[in-house]
């Protein structure tokens, strides 16, 4: 394992020393096997720029490889060759890379990429909404020079059914409305096209107040205010224009990360105001985020910092609907961990599916650098390639280091070895979100929202049968009842509440009777679930929770790693066995319990969830109970 950071370039000085030659001497004596034609050399040349002194740094293999799957729809074989000698590593180690990931299409000699790929969300919301019925017409309506395949959770459940048509979402897909957008879609190379500069700022609007629907434009996205509200309805298709740089500034924004570097608000005093309000980590486990700060900041130097966007939590998108509203807030709070912590480089890794999230937020850390409120560390926005597991801490940060996104075994904890080595703090997008707002107006404001005895605000991802689904910033300690009829307009007509997944693929499936639990960290336990990244699902009547526990079943044996036996295996097992109308209990409970106890990662540890709420609560659908 490198414990060495990469730099940002590569040196210019042409310094040769023996060392370097004998390095040099011996990458070439792996490179032995299929060499590169020169068309494909110069193809990927183009596309990599020239080749810095110290040759092209390892970790951003992933980043290269987007570079030839845009330009070239899919990874030809002699393009992983070129590849694998221009960056001087052995073709096996890119093979090995590229078809972990299943964004990249690997295309073998002579086999052309398709023109285009729509991608049809099968996640449950999705499946809820007609996915299948898309997926079964589509092909025969686009013809062959489309590929229509079925992707998880893009991330978009509040507007199921969601389709990707090569890298632009669409809303509340139809048949229609899928065949128009790929009659006028044109998918080369996106990559090669700069990134478009950010729309501006609305007109100043006066604040909302109550339970409204926020998705209209507005200048000053900020979250304090919207508290305990519908952040978004779930019918749009397009966000409103996010705050840019001067709004945010206009209203205090990054005043807070310059007191912090001037040393005019001391790094303790952060620290404990994120103790003092009780802010735990978002991102799903629900580590405290004061603590965790405090231990990377006890370790040796030099630090590093990972932000996790890879929400890829099949029903959570709140992410992606404050990051598409307000860029800024989030990088301010990056920006202070950071300074707090003393981390030296940010490495901030977005899921492939947000395309147009990328856009926006390279052009903001652009326009930051630009023209920066204090010295700022540097920033590496990180590409993800479709792949669930990459969203946890340690396969991620495996992603980032440029190789398969496979989970390590621990300890050591991350924050003491983690990214190239170093100490690192790893948090989620909105764990960080919060951090401006919290520090600014108290560690007590935070903590002041909650209900049934919890505290805290949580923003929760509704999809499903719901009048209205979407990010409800509400207060910890929710029940599902509440949220529904005081944040959702109720259930959809003509739908009573049957279910509800409190936390998403993971956190298990609760019957309509248990709807007044609170729903918070350390709630859900005592019942067989959790709730995770606070993506809550809903049932109603017309559904059956042993098809929302399949498609989860599925969802993680297409997402196993593959590491280890037990979720790789017990996965594709337990699926086959939920088919059959009467499922085989014990043997189901057998299957659930090694993946339990004997699977490195919270994937396998957790995938057993909703197939176990199946049995415990619904048994009357899979033949047993009365
Ligand atoms: C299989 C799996 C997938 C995960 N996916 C995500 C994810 O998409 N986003 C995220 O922030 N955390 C995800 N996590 C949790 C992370 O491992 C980690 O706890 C989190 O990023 C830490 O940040 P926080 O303390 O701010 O929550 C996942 C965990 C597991 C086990
Ligand atoms: S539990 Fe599953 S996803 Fe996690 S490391 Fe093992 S095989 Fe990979
Ligand atoms: S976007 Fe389809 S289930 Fe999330």
């Amino acid at each position: 394992m490198s414990t060495s950071v990469p730099p940002p370039s590569a040196p210019t000085l042409a310094t040769v020393s023996l060392e370097s030659l004998r390095r040099t001497g011996k990458r070439h004596a792996r490179l032995k096997g299929r060499q590169s034609d020169e068309l494909s050399t110069d193809q990927v040349r183009a596309l990599l720029g020239p080749r810095p002194e110290g040759g092209h740094r390892r970790d951003l293999l992933i980043e290269y490889l987007h570079l030839l799957q845009d330009a070239y729809l899919g990874l030809h074989e002699r393009h992983l060759v070129a590849l694998a000698c221009e960056m001087n590593i052995p073709m096996a180690e890119v093979h090995e890379v590229a078809s972990f990931y299943h964004h990249f299409d690997l295309l073998r000699e002579g086999q052309d990429a398709a023109a285009l790929t729509v991608r049809v969300c099968d996640g449950l919301a999705c499946e809820l909404q007609g996915a299948q019925q898309l997926l079964d017409k589509l092909p025969a309506i686009l013809g062959d020079g489309v590929r229509v395949i079925a992707a998880p959770c893009i991330g978009r459940c509040e507007q199921a059914p969601a389709v990707a048509v090569h890298q632009s979402a669409v809303a509340q897909a139809s048949l229609e409305k899928v065949a128009q957008l790929c009659a006028g879609a044109q998918p080369l190379a996106p990559a090669l096209t700069p990134a478009p500069a950010p729309a501006p700022a609305p007109a100043p609007a006066p604040a909302q107040g109550g339970q409204q629907d926020l998705d209209a434009p507005h200048p000053v996205f900020d979250p304090a205010e919207l508290a305990l509200q519908s952040i978004t309805s779930g019918t749009p298709a397009n966000p409103p224009a996010a705050v840019d740089l001067l709004a945010y500034r206009a209203h205090g924004g990054y005043e807070l990360l310059r007191r912090i570097a001037q040393g005019r608000l001391p790094a303790d005093d952060v620290i404990a105001a994120l103790e003092d309000s009780g802010l735990r980590g978002l991102g799903g486990a629900g580590f405290p985020a004061g603590r965790k700060w405090r231990i990377v900041r006890e370790q040796a130097a030099p630090r590093l910092l990972a932000v996790n966007i890879d929400e890829g939590e099949p029903g959570t998108f709140k992410d992606r609907t404050y990051l598409e509203r307000d860029p800024h807030r989030f990088l301010e709070g990056m920006l202070i961990a950071a300074q707090v912590v003393g981390a030296e480089v940010c490495y901030i890794y977005l899921r492939d599916e947000y395309h147009d999230a990328r856009r926006l937020l390279a052009a903001a850390i652009a326009r930051l650098q630009a023209d920066p409120p204090c010295l700022l560390p540097r920033i590496e926005l990180r590409r993800g390639a479709g792949a669930y597991i990459c969203g946890e801490e340690s396969a991620m940060i495996e992603s980032i280091e440029g190789k398969r996104g496979e989970p390590r075994m621990r300890p050591p904890y991350i924050a003491q070895v983690g990214l190239f080595g170093r100490p690192t703090l790893e948090h989620n997008f909105e764990t960080l979100y919060w951090v401006r707002s919290i520090v600014e107006r108290g560690p007590q404001w935070f903590s002041s929202f909650g209900a049934h005895g919890r505290k805290g605000l949580r923003s929760f991802s509704v999809s499903g049968r719901v009048k209205n689904p979407g990010v409800k910033l509400a207060p910890a300690g929710i029940t599902l009842r509440e949220l529904v009829a005081d944040y959702c307009g109720g259930m959809a007509p003509g739908h009573e509440l049957y279910a509800y997944l409190p936390g998403g693929a993971s956190g298990g499936i609760l019957p309509a009777t248990m709807a007044d639990i609170a729903l918070d960290f350390d709630t859900l336990q005592p019942h067989g679930c959790f709730i995770g990244s606070a993506a809550v699902i809903v049932l109603s009547q017309h559904d059956r929770a042993r098809d929302a526990a399949l498609n989860m079943m599925r969802f993680f044996e297409h997402e196993s790693c593959g590491q280890c036996t037990p979720c790789r295996v017990g996965t594709a097992k337990a699926a086959q066995l939920m088919v059959t109308p009467v499922w085989d209990e014990d043997t189901l409970r057998d299957l659930a319990q090694v993946m339990e106890d004997a699977s490195i990662c919270g994937l396998g540890q957790a995938a057993p969830n909703p197939l176990r709420s199946v049995l415990t609560h619904f048994a009357h659908e899979v033949g047993g109970g009365s």
